[in-house]
């Protein structure tokens, strides 16, 4: 049979690490199939779209700038990839070209990993309302937290998400941080707040009760400030890094037949790529 093969495209995509997870597995699982990066500049995606069934490709990663493009040029859609508005992974059904969205699945599958019973942990508040605050607001909502409380430096882009998501979701400015953080179970940042080792907090996890449990989107650093001061709190810390790698799965399954799994090894491998080792 011939070689199964995707791809990721992105503008720019040299920095993805989604060929290095993907290669990893394909290894592992001695399958014949490739995994490529491919720059597609943004007037160029809809050309590159159509030629993808032709060029033999059996789906792919989509990343920024091109995640509502994709959106917009598949044919069919999943729901998460409705209700977050973005598609990122790309595969062929009877010919089809359908697109689904794996951010939410991979930010609940990370908590799953490292803090089991998460989703029962009270009020979840979440920093940003911006394209991955959509994703975690789904997979909260999926996994039944009932109080989502949105705060956005921008009010409006809060109570926009506010609405989309309806009941139980709600939307606040940074002033009422404090206030909101004294009952939460989970607090979630999705702002680029604290990457490259900036430094600025953007919440103060010291407000927190001693049940809750602090995640970080953001995984360059590994530790951001918002973890690394959450830790010095006491309080459960889960990194991001693990939301990248399980977004990756259900892609990698659609493509080339096997469910890969999450492992140490793995893991240790994408830790040295980001610390240059
Ligand atoms: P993404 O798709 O990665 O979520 P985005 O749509 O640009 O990116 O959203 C970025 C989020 O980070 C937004 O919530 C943004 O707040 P605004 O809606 O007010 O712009 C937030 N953000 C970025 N820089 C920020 C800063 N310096 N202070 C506070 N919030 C910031």
């Amino acid at each position: 049979m011939a070689e199964k093969k995707a791809f990721v495209t992105g503008h720019p995509i040299a920095h993805s690490r989604s060929p290095k997870i993907h290669g990893y597995w394909l290894a592992k699982y001695g399958i014949d199939g490739s995994y490529e990066a491919i720059d597609v500049a943004p007037a160029d995606f809809a050309a590159f779209l159509k030629s993808l069934g032709e060029n033999g490709y059996r789906g792919g990663n989509v990343t920024i700038p091109h995640k509502e493009a994709a959106f917009a040029g598949v044919a069919r859609r999943d729901h998460a990839a409705d209700e977050i508005g973005a598609v990122n992974t790309l595969w062929f059904e009877d010919g089809i070209l359908c697109g689904g969205n794996t951010d939410g699945y991979g930010f609940a599958a990370n908590l799953d990993e490292h803090a089991p019973g998460w989703a029962a942990n009270g009020p979840a508040v979440v920093l940003g309302a911006g394209g991955a605050s959509r994703a975690v607001i789904h997979a909260l909502k999926e996994r039944g937290v009932k109080d989502i409380r949105i705060v956005n430096r921008t009010l409006a882009r809060a109570e926009e998400l506010s609405r989309h998501f309806g009941a139980g979701v709600s939307a606040h400015g940074a002033g009422a941080l404090s206030e909101l953080l004294a009952d939460a179970g989970l607090l979630i940042n999705t702002t680029s707040l604290g990457m490259h080792g900036d430094a600025t907090l953007s919440a103060d996890p010291a407000g927190l009760p001693d049940h809750a449990i602090v995640t970080d989107i953001v995984y360059v650093p590994l530790e951001t400030p918002l973890l690394a001061a959450a830790r010095a709190r006491g309080l459960k810390t889960v990194d991001g890094l693990g939301m990248l790698l399980h977004q990756a799965v259900p892609g990698f399954e659609r493509w080339f037949g096997r469910k890969p799994e999450v492992t140490p090894e793995l893991r240790r491998m994408i830790v040295a790529d980001i610390e240059g080792r």
